[in-house]
């Protein structure tokens, strides 16, 4: 018999409602929160409101065009953490207060997990998912890691970043040109008509598998103030070629631990997931590097890099089947573990 579960994601700044049948997608509903535009980043208080307003609609919406009965669901997956509190707050209070409505099992999701987890979301049946052990770089707007993935439930951080993550270093570099929150989609477009060598940028030197970005942003806007002190018109008349120097910079950082945690480990299946890996910079070099260095690699479809839904309720089809359910007493956490 198959298995209906929805899936909820408040993290941030965007409600997400799915619902899967088994690993089949049926419906993934987002509303994006624009309000935060006019701020230049999200704002936490705001954030939490529209959640408040935007779930029930985007659970009904989910719900038709999944063409399915709520009385139909198995399990409720929702997102208890990493995030915001006071957004994951209303998804997980809705998750509970629905599932005890139509007594069904809670199941709570590790948000970065299910990035990863994503990958097993069957957008169409002939559509290969990385096989185990596989790597995965997660790279989004909180969070970088490289991730040894052996089971959907059995998953090993080899390396991470130790100040600001990737997806932070585009909007942070974004910001200081004066482009649009988020920065990260703003510099990719730009840099798709630069020249990527036009500013090199240095690379930081860090130990193992671990990144860091702050001294790349600092270096960035040092840069562009010593330019501008000569001209002030040099971001605008040079963005794509900046855009696209800061965009290869973190691609290069990016991908050369990758390709060192593939040599120590001698796993060539290698994923990517989380906002960043939407880039199409990012996606256009790792594929290079994949001929290259003979990896089999799997790209997100561009729906599963942001957050979305989905990748909530696939992570809570592989909990279902091992009945690995929540109690109703569980709350939320802010910081990432990996729990
Ligand atoms: O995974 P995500 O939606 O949220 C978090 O869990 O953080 O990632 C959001 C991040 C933002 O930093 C955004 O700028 C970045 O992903 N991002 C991109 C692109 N699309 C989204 N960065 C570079 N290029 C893109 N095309
Ligand atoms: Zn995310």
């Amino acid at each position: 018999m198959s298995i209906y579960i929805l899936g909820i994601e408040s993290s941030c700044d965007d409600t997400s409602a799915a619902v899967l049948k088994d690993r089949q997608i049926l419906s993934n509903v987002i509303a994006n929160q624009d309000i935060h535009k006019s701020y230049g980043g999200v704002v936490p208080e705001l954030a939490s409101r529209a959640h408040q307003q935007n779930i029930i609609p985007v659970v009904e919406v989910a719900l038709q065009k999944a063409k399915i009965r709520k009385n139909q669901l198995d399990g409720i997956a929702f997102t208890r953490g990493p995030g915001l509190l006071g957004s994951l707050l209303v998804g997980t209070s809705f998750a509970k207060a629905f599932a005890l409505g139509l007594n069904i099992p809670i199941i709570e999701v590790d948000h970065l997990k299910a990035h990863i987890l994503a990958h097993f979301v069957e957008v169409s049946p002939d559509r290969p998912h990385p096989e185990f052990p596989f790597l995965c770089l997660t790279v989004s707007g909180g969070h970088t890691q490289i991730v040894k993935v052996n089971a959907p439930s059995d998953m090993e951080i080899l390396g991470k970043t130790i100040d600001d993550a990737a997806g932070e270093a585009f909007d942070k570099a974004a910001k200081i040109m004066g482009l649009p929150y988020p920065g990260g989609p703003e510099i990719d477009k730009l840099a798709k008509s630069g020249n990527p060598k036009a500013y090199p940028f240095p690379e930081p030197k860090i130990q193992g598998l671990n990144y860091s970005f702050s001294g790349l942003k600092t270096a960035f806007l040092y840069f562009l103030r010593d330019q501008l002190k000569l001209d002030d018109a040099f971001i605008e008349k040079n963005k794509a070629d900046i855009a696209a120097s800061i965009q290869d910079t973190i691609i290069r950082v990016l991908l050369s631990k990758l390709r060192r945690a593939v040599r120590e480990t001698g796993i060539t299946e290698v994923a990517i997931a989380g906002g960043v890996s939407a880039n199409s910079g990012l996606r256009e070099q790792l594929l290079m590097m994949a001929e290259k260095e003979r990896w089999k690699v799997y790209l997100p479809g561009l729906q599963f890099t942001t957050d979305n839904a989905a990748m909530i309720a696939i992570t809570g089809y592989f909990k279902y089947l091992n009945k690995d359910f929540a109690s109703q007493d569980i709350a939320p956490y802010a910081k990432s573990g990996f729990r």
